[in-house]
């Protein structure tokens, strides 16, 4: 949830959206002939350099009800599911509204109500419209208010939507979003892949609690974040997994991943819920690893409260998939995994809830800040467990760095698609390091305020360490 709006959401995005011919953010919206001068359309975009359409302005989610109906590939041989959905958005207004906006990808709208009021599809004032342009990243769904709201009313808005799923990319050509695979679905969004999903006001700033009723066919079995709650409803073939995530999030770190799994219950510290999901599929050496791997969590979740404070969420746990896409996410309480878990990838993620989903950027263009963090936090554990010492690893890092010349990025302006280039991982560790240790890494040091100064520093050997 935000507790600010910022004037520049309603910039540059609205604009060039107006430009791109989105229906629905015409001229009449924004001017006085409709007696309703001081009532605006809610931005397309909240601003973001790299993802200038993700996000929309003018209102606060509180709360998403999704209530999703999946069933995966017929043929496993042809990776294409159906998604059925309803949302329900709980959302304040930040301004004076006539109209707002979701980012929705891919899926076709049906219905949409406020307040339980019909909204009519179409392009006037106080009608639906969709906008899907995939060349230029652009898929907004416009809402028009035939009751206005006004700053700080509350609405509820529901949105009737579904489509073919299959296998979405970001802009680097990653799997992300609602990935399709032969036994299901393997939900993972950073960045900005929500809207492959659900509508979403897709702004990590806008964080929200969720609730996901996921009904899938009888036998599979539906993951999301937090606790689950009662037991799955089976009906006619088909059985309802319900999931309440009651700490608040962004929505890249949303999940609701579907498959052959198998859901294990343990405790933490301090009776912290832990909810691993394995898939059946994960076998052999995979299965060790990942079984060892996930019996270190509720030691991993004990050092890393002792270091950062208390595990800032209600539970905790693991989705491990047979399938890949190929690196594992942070979804918040609940990691999601690409074949196998091991331990370095299973204390990262767990780091990742303390920096980057409790503490977090309120910018996509910010989410390199969380990937040092994590790899510090990787080499903490490293030491904790006799495995290499912290100032074995930075120098190896260091060393490595040098060797194939990775210092001119300026990694807190890494570019949209270096988010997550080697580079951000090791130089923001690295950078940690130095800090706490207080030792050069020759040029990584860090500047005044946010940035790495990549160019500036004379080489020099780092000092021996005082920790
Ligand atoms: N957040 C992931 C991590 O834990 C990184 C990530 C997200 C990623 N999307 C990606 C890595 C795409 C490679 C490709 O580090
Ligand atoms: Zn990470």
């Amino acid at each position: 949830m935000t507790n600010q709006t910022r004037t520049r959401r309603l910039g540059a995005a609205a604009v060039a959206l107006m430009a791109a011919g989105a229906a629905g953010i015409n001229a009449a919206q924004a001017s006085p002939q409709d007696g309703t001068a001081r009532y605006g359309h809610g931005a397309a975009g909240s601003g973001d350099p790299y993802f200038p359409y993700a996000g929309n302005g003018g209102y606060d989610v509180l709360h998403y009800d999704l209530d999703l109906r999946y069933a995966p590939p017929s043929d496993p041989a042809v990776l294409a599911g159906k998604l059925a959905g309803e949302a329900t958005i709980t959302l304040r207004a930040t301004q004076d509204l006539n109209s707002l906006n979701f980012d929705l990808r891919g899926l076709n709208v049906t219905a949409v109500d406020v307040d339980g009021k019909d909204v009519n599809r179409g392009s006037g004032p106080s009608e639906w419209t969709q906008v899907q342009d995939d060349a230029n990243r652009i898929w907004e769904l416009t809402v028009g208010l035939r009751t206005k709201l006004k700053a700080g009313q509350e609405a509820t808005i529901t949105v009737d939507y579904g489509g073919a799923t299959g296998r979405p990319e970001d802009t680097t050509g990653a799997l992300y979003g609602w990935v399709t695979t032969a036994d299901g679905a393997m939900v993972v969004n950073e960045p900005d892949g929500a809207p492959t999903w659900f509508p979403v006001n897709d702004d990590p700033e806008d964080k929200a609690t969720y609730s996901f009723h996921i009904t899938v066919p009888e036998g599979k079995t539906a993951v999301a974040n937090g606790l689950s709650e009662g037991e799955p409803k089976t009906n006619a073939g088909w059985t309802t997994w319900t999931w309440e995530a009651a700490d608040p999030m962004a929505s890249y770190l949303a999940t609701a991943s579907v498959g052959d799994y198998t859901l294990t219950y343990a405790k933490g510290p301090h009776g912290l819920p832990i909810i691993n999901a394995v898939d059946d599929g994960v076998a052999g050496a995979d299965l060790a690893k990942t079984t060892a791997a996930l019996a270190l969590q509720p030691r991993m979740i004990t050092f890393l409260s002792d270091l950062f404070g208390r595990y800032p969420f209600e539970a905790f746990g693991a989705i491990v998939d047979d399938d890949s896409v190929d690196y594992a996410l942070e979804t918040q309480t609940r990691p999601v995994y690409s074949g196998a878990a091991d331990e370095a990838t299973v204390v990262h993620e767990l780091g990742h809830q303390w920096f980057g989903n409790d503490v977090s950027p309120a910018d996509l263009k910010d989410i390199w800040l969380n990937e040092g963090w994590a790899t510090y936090i990787e080499w903490l554990w490293a030491e904790h467990t006799g495995q290499a010492t912290v100032a074995q690893q930075f120098t190896d890092t260091v060393a490595e760095l040098d060797s194939k010349n990775l210092w001119g990025m300026n990694i807190a302006d890494p570019g949209r698609d270096n988010l997550f280039a080697a580079e951000v991982y090791n130089r923001g560790a690295a950078a940690l390091h130095a800090l706490r240790a207080k030792v050069g890494t020759r040029r990584s040091l860090p500047e005044p305020g946010i940035g790495w100064n990549a160019t500036a520093t004379p080489r020099q050997q780092p000092q021996t360490l005082n920790r």
